[in-house]
């Protein structure tokens, strides 16, 4: 296909991808299946990888996350990022109220706004084209985040007007998502995110982009800090203006004729809050009219036409009456404080987890202690302090235990965790947590098996492995509490269908040590199958853009176990499917390039193009690009200063190439 034909296709592509991706993440009614997404947009990377000349900052396949960036550019707002002042309670709005009417006089309206809980970036639109995000900084520089911010799938890439403005809003993270992230954190041993506000910092504050595009971040606009043009004149105008050129605003912002009905949107608010799917810290009140906001005028720190009332942040007082140690599926013990019950913004409250050993001496939290607790984040109970004065004497210290509480074996504590863990592969808790990933919603999906079922299952000994849940009959099932005919039969056709997932469902669901969801996807469209996959080496896995040494090293060793072997031979048994039923990455073979199915080495310093971009276009070409020389090396491209591995490549007699032969072999 010729050069105009491609350039053709890429833009029908970009239409079809940024409407797809408006509909499913602005609108959220997608209209077609993910697959068909995944299709496009791997026929769009094939195509830029193939002419890279026809890559534009705004191509849809940008959001998957390029590059890793050695650090984060400053950039200066051209309109300095303020804050606003807060209100606590009703008197501070009357107040905010008065100072206005002072200056305004009595016609005027505000707009009740909710304060989101993430953090405040600014995005600049050059002739419709996203060209630059910033966070806050200090107000007058903040840093350029622009590589995360464009895997936000809610962030446009081009707007449906070619216009230049610069918008304002907060980037946050889903409660779902943010309790996904925190799981899996507590599964690795890592120390969790204290709330969706600082999961949502720190995954845009990531130099890898790859990071941030796992972390299912989102966005609401909230405001306009500079336009080219006067198409709005108040606050409320302006917001409608932003959902036509296709931004994502909040729907639940509402017109307020007085500060009584502004009293009223808060407080509803108040109750109403923790049924959001996100997190909000407050409401946000601004004056409609852009003229008397002019008016109004700002002080050096906010403006006086906004402000931010602040919803207490409840916290209550109760007495811990026991350290519960629970073993999850890695192994990792967790402490979880067993609380009397107690009342905490909207729900009752009985448990909070210590997270580890380490918090629990730094907080000096005793059994019998009185405690502060409140939801991090409104969603997590949290142990903030101890009532130290209070104690009586009677509190006892809380001793980690040396032995794991349910398999008795020894824990131990690696360097670099703050976590303890029973590594008794055959260890009971282990094993059922095993099976309760198994059977979950990102893994297998057997709707019906959830934790209470596995558990007496288990405990029953009806289930022992993963396989045995494929072996399970009717009769075994009828003695089961809160078991019917009907629901017996609904889990049986769920098990049955579980088997016909496609691989990487599998995959994820065998819970190998570093492979999550998405990882698990890569690997299955690399390999296809389990077969292929099982006899996968490190060299083979880390050859892959996403595989890192540590899970290639940890694949290795899984499938290297001879019960792993002689589970996946039952589970074949059974008929569970083992091959990858998604959109196919194009075969590398049938790439007519040199580099096509070839393991090539970077090294050195290249001139002409830096070292990611020299990945991808090899990549593109069906190269798998290692880390290190090795016998399986079959080309080394060594640019300037090269050192160590070239010459560990003239001492194995692989094929050198300088920078010039491998563009000559690119741009062929
Ligand atoms: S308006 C001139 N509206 O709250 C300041 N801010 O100090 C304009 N925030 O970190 C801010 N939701 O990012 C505005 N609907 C909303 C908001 C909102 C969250 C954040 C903002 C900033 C803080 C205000």
């Amino acid at each position: 296909m010729d050069l105009q034909t491609q350039k053709n296709r890429i833009s029908e592509l970009h239409s079809l991808l940024n409407q797809y991706n408006y509909e499913y993440y602005v609108l959220d009614t997608p209209t077609v299946p993910d697959a068909e997404y995944d299709r496009l947009m791997k026929e769009l990377i094939d195509i830029e990888g193939q002419f890279p000349e026809l890559k534009t900052a705004d191509s849809p396949s940008q959001r998957v996350g390029g590059g890793v960036l050695e650090g984060f550019e400053k950039v200066e707002h051209r309109t300095p990022m303020l804050s606003l002042g807060n209100a606590f309670n009703a008197q501070d709005l009357r107040d905010f109220d008065r100072r206005i009417r002072q200056i305004v006089g009595d016609d005027f309206s505000y707009v009740c706004e909710l304060k989101i809980d993430g953090l405040a970036v600014s995005l600049r639109y050059q002739d419709g084209i996203f060209v630059q995000g910033a966070t806050r900084g200090d107000g007058s520089i903040g840093e350029d985040i622009t590589a995360n911010l464009k895997t936000i799938g809610s962030i446009p890439l081009r707007l449906k007007e070619p216009v230049s403005l610069e918008v304002r809003g907060e980037a946050f993270m889903p409660k779902r998502s943010f309790e996904a992230l925190n799981k899996v954190k507590a599964e690795k041993g890592e120390e969790a995110f204290a709330n969706p506000r600082n999961a949502a910092a720190g995954s845009l504050r990531q130099l890898d982009p790859k990071i941030a595009a796992s972390r299912n971040l989102d966005v609401f606009l909230y405001g306009i800090a500079g336009v080219e043009r006067d198409t709005v004149t108040s606050h409320s105008e302006g917001l409608n203006w932003l959902d036509t050129l296709g931004f994502k605003t909040n729907k639940e912002r509402t017109k307020c004729p007085n500060i009584d009905s502004v009293i009223d949107f808060v407080e509803s608010w108040g109750e109403k809050r923790p049924n959001l799917p996100y997190e909000i810290d407050g409401i946000v009140i601004k004056v409609d009219s852009l003229t008397q906001q002019d008016r109004l005028g700002t002080t050096a720190k906010s403006p006086r036409w906004a402000i931010a009332y602040k919803f207490p942040a409840e916290e209550v007082v109760t007495t811990l009456k026991d350290i519960e140690l629970n073993v999850g599926r890695t192994g990792v013990i967790t402490p979880t404080a067993i609380l009397e019950p107690v009342k905490v913004a909207g729900t009752t409250v009985s448990r909070a987890s210590l997270h580890n050993e380490d918090l629990i001496r730094e907080k000096d939290i005793r059994l019998g202690d009185q405690v502060v607790v409140k939801k991090a984040g409104d969603i997590i109970p949290e142990v903030v302090n101890v009532l130290v004065e209070r104690r009586t004497g009677e509190e006892q210290e809380f001793k980690m235990p040396t032995h794991c509480p349910e398999c008795e074996s020894e824990l131990v504590r690696f360097e670099d965790e703050v976590a303890l863990r029973c590594i008794n592969p055959k260890c009971p808790a282990q094993i059922r947590e095993g099976l309760i990933h198994f059977v979950s919603r990102g893994a297998m999906n057997i709707e019906g098996l959830g934790e209470k079922v596995i558990s007496q299952l288990f405990a029953e000994k009806l289930i022992v492995d993963v396989a045995d849940i494929y072996k399970l009959q009717r009769e075994q099932l009828i003695g089961l509490e809160r078991m019917g005919e009907k629901s017996i039969q609904k889990l049986l056709s769920a098990i049955e269908a579980s088997k016909e997932n496609s691989l990487e469902k599998l995959l994820f669901g065998l819970g190998i040590r570093h492979v999550g969801a998405k990882a698990a996807k890569t690997l299955a469209q690399y390999f296809e199958n389990m077969d292929r996959l099982a006899v996968a080496t490190v060299e083979e896995l880390t050859a892959i853009n996403e595989i890192g040494e540590k899970m290639a090293d940890s694949v290795v060793t899984y499938f290297s176990k001879e019960e792993v072997q002689e589970l996946l031979q039952e589970l074949k048994t059974v008929s569970v499917n083992m091959e990858y039923k998604g959109p196919k990455l194009v075969a590398m073979e049938a790439s007519d390039s040199f580099f096509a199915g070839k393991t090539i080495v970077l090294t050195g310093k290249l001139e002409q193009l830096n070292r990611n971009e020299a990945k991808e276009r090899i990549e593109a070409l069906g190269g798998n690009v290692a880390g290190s020389v090795s016998k399986k090396t079959d080309l080394v491209i060594a640019g300037e200063d090269a050192g160590s591995k070239l010459k560990k490549a003239q001492d194995l007699g692989i094929e050198i190439w300088n920078e010039e032969r491998m563009i000559e072999e690119l741009t062929k």
